[in-house]
């Protein structure tokens, strides 16, 4: 099956990254219209030596289209994705928009791809950091149940899109120049700098979390389907340019050995493990950019707690954590004959 297919936010990070992955994987495009805001209509992109003209995103659009691929911003897909799906398309949309929304299925295919078949036009794609935690969890989960989790993350730049590239690129410019950096999108200067803070502006609840924290606890419980897990997140930028890093601490419900958690990680769809610190293997984020997996390394025992175990994980945010994974939705959507929007 060929599908008629549309990329909204396509001069984005992520929309760059379709762009790539539909190549890479020989996606089955009957055809494919690139869309983003009108500051870009007009404009043009290289897609497998064809020219395509970037189109304003209007409601008008979709028609024709039958699967969108959506990255261009939460209050963007609030207002086109319902129109898009209103035109028979069927939607993987990669913003926080309908996540927690009742009878919109939250995939991470390595996970939950059972839960496709209740899409009633638009399928969420989670949130990078939480996509990237919950492939090492899900053999853990899936052998000894997971009974809580604490979450440090360590996130590239690039999550904030473009623009945060571009602020970590001028400021290391600047600083090598001698010249007084520019903030403009983080709270402080992210060159050289960790900051606690994500989304780099709004997004703070009343008790203190911060809206990505609380995606990552919530998320994590739906893809899952199991309230008993429980996940707690610090998230943290830091001046690496793409590929997200995390450590968890995952507390299980039944007893384990690290050699058989490394052997059930080992095994799992989406997981490598490289784990010898003596010889200095393990992820880092460098190395991992631009790949599919989610790496793992530093497994040990919890010295204070021998239900839990440690690790250091890394995986590709924009690949992975944002349009690998809705990539492999569609994917998935097509091979259950799954894009078309129920009466
Ligand atoms: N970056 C990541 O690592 C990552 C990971 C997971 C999820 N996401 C999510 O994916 C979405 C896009 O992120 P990004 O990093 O690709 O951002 P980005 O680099 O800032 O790109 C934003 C895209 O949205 C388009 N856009 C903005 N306003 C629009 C409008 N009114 N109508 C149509 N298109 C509009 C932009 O088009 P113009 O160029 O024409 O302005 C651009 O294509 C966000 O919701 C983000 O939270 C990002």
């Amino acid at each position: 099956m060929k599908v008629k297919t549309a990329i909204l936010g396509v001069t984005g990070a992520v929309g760059q990254e379709f762009l790539k992955l539909l190549v890479e994987r020989d996606f089955p495009l009957e055809s494919l219209k690139v869309l983003a805001s009108a500051r870009s209509a007009g404009k043009t992109v290289e897609f497998k030596g064809q020219t395509l003209t970037i189109e304003e995103a209007t409601p008008e659009a979709f028609d024709g289209v039958e699967l969108v691929l959506s990255s261009a911003g939460g209050s963007v897909s609030k207002k086109l994705v319902p129109e898009a799906v209103k035109r028979g398309a069927v939607v993987v949309d990669n913003t926080s928009a309908f996540r927690m929304d009742e009878g919109v299925p939250l995939i991470v295919p390595e996970v939950n791809r059972h839960v496709l078949k209740e899409h009633r036009g638009i399928i969420a794609n989670p949130n990078c950091s939480t996509i990237i935690m919950v492939l090492p969890l899900k053999p853990l989960h899936d052998r000894w149940g997971v009974r809580r989790v604490i979450c440090s993350t360590y996130q590239a730049v690039s999550g904030a899109g473009w623009t945060g590239i571009r602020e970590l690129e001028q400021q290391v410019a600047d600083l090598a120049a001698g010249r007084e950096p520019k903030i403009e999108v983080f709270p402080q200067q992210i060159a050289y700098n960790a900051i606690p803070r994500i989304p780099q502006s709004g997004g703070v609840f009343d008790d203190g979390y911060l809206h990505e924290e609380v995606k990552m606890i919530k998320e994590t419980v739906k893809i899952f389907g199991d309230e008993s897990i429980h996940v707690t997140a610090t998230c943290v930028r830091i001046p690496v340019i793409r590929c997200h890093s995390e450590t968890l601490n995952v507390e299980l419900v039944k007893p384990f050995t690290l050699d058989e958690v490394r052997e059930a990680l080992a095994g799992a769809e989406g997981v490598t493990v490289q784990d010898d610190v003596a010889n200095n293997v393990y992820p880092v984020p460098l190395a991992c950019s631009f790949l599919d997996d989610v790496f793992v390394g530093r497994l040990r025992v919890d010295n204070t707690l021998p239900q839990a175990v440690n690790m250091w994980i890394c995986g590709d945010q924009i690949k992975k954590g944002a349009a690998l994974n809705a990539i492999q939705i569609a994917e998935d959507l097509i091979r259950q004959d799954l894009v078309r929007v129920p009466a």
